[in-house]
């Protein structure tokens, strides 16, 4: 079985920045290697609406490849992320709806994740973390991802939700995902406050703990714009975002980016 793995797409800003039909692209791609299952592992576009209509579509056209995906922070861009969340969750491969057995050994379980300020760095307090703004910039979730819940509350719901589908699969072969990062050695520490400041909202380590405590055998996770695939603590993991053209780009051509970044892994 083959799996197509790809994040952070940010299709409507990666469009209007390099003037191209992203989607056109990913289409010829799917066309051309026709995986089994397309992992999406969040922020596919800004927004709840447009997301759903791009994976419907998406699904719609590949009837014969199985979109699976999990929400970013920018899926959930919302007035309402509570209502964002449950609006995302009309797709029917959405992981939060529950887990998917892919064939007799293998189960991928799943949901978009949050951060509590676990990757915190020292010298800040939990209230600035919250406000999220450093120096002038504002970190953007705090003004259009509007949870009922704060950051620490909306991660322990789903660190709950994972745990409990997590139980009831013990001892399958399970793939693990989220959109943020499970481990705090996949972030980027640059020793300049005004960039780790916001590791705060990079994930959380009890998406890691969780791996761990139940021995998924990959983990495919997303949000920070850097490719990993690597063995770590002994899980496969797998980070492999599209990211923001064109400084996180090798590619100045969207064909050659988006033909060379995604990962097919087999099982
Ligand atoms: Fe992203
Ligand atoms: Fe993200």
């Amino acid at each position: 079985m083959k799996i197509a793995i790809l994040s952070d797409i940010h299709e409507g800003l990666n469009r209007k920045r390099t003037q191209s039909q992203i989607m056109d692209v990913l289409y010829k791609w799917i066309e051309t290697n026709r995986p089994d299952v397309f992992m999406i592992s969040g922020d596919m576009t800004a927004g709840p609406d447009k997301s759903l209509a791009l994976l419907n579509q998406l699904q719609h056209d590949f009837p014969k490849t199985k979109f699976l995906f999990v929400h970013g922070n920018h899926d959930v861009y919302y007035e309402d992320s509570q209502a964002a969340y449950e609006k995302l969750l009309q797709f029917p491969g959405n992981l939060g709806n529950g887990p998917v057995e892919l064939n007799g050994d293998w189960v991928i379980i799943g949901d978009g994740g949050w951060y509590d300020y676990s990757y915190q760095i020292e010298g800040y307090t939990e209230e600035q973390f919250r406000i999220g703004t450093f120096n002038d910039f504002t970190w953007p979730d705090k003004l259009y991802a509007l949870w009922p819940g704060s950051d620490g509350e909306e991660t322990d719901r789903y660190v709950q939700k994972l745990e409990k589908w997590l139980h009831e699969y013990r001892g399958k072969n399970i793939i693990m995902v989220t959109h943020v990062v499970p481990f705090q050695k996949f972030l980027q520490v640059k020793n300049d406050p005004s960039w780790d400041f916001f590791n705060a909202m990079m994930g959380s380590e009890r998406f890691g703990e969780l791996a761990l405590k139940y021995g998924v055998k990959k983990y495919i996770f997303g949000h920070i714009h850097t490719r990993y695939h690597e063995h770590y603590n002994g899980i496969e993991m797998i980070c492999n975002p599209l990211g923001y053209y064109p400084h996180e780009w090798n590619h100045q051509s969207v064909e050659e980016e988006i033909f060379s970044t995604i990962k097919v892994i087999e099982i």
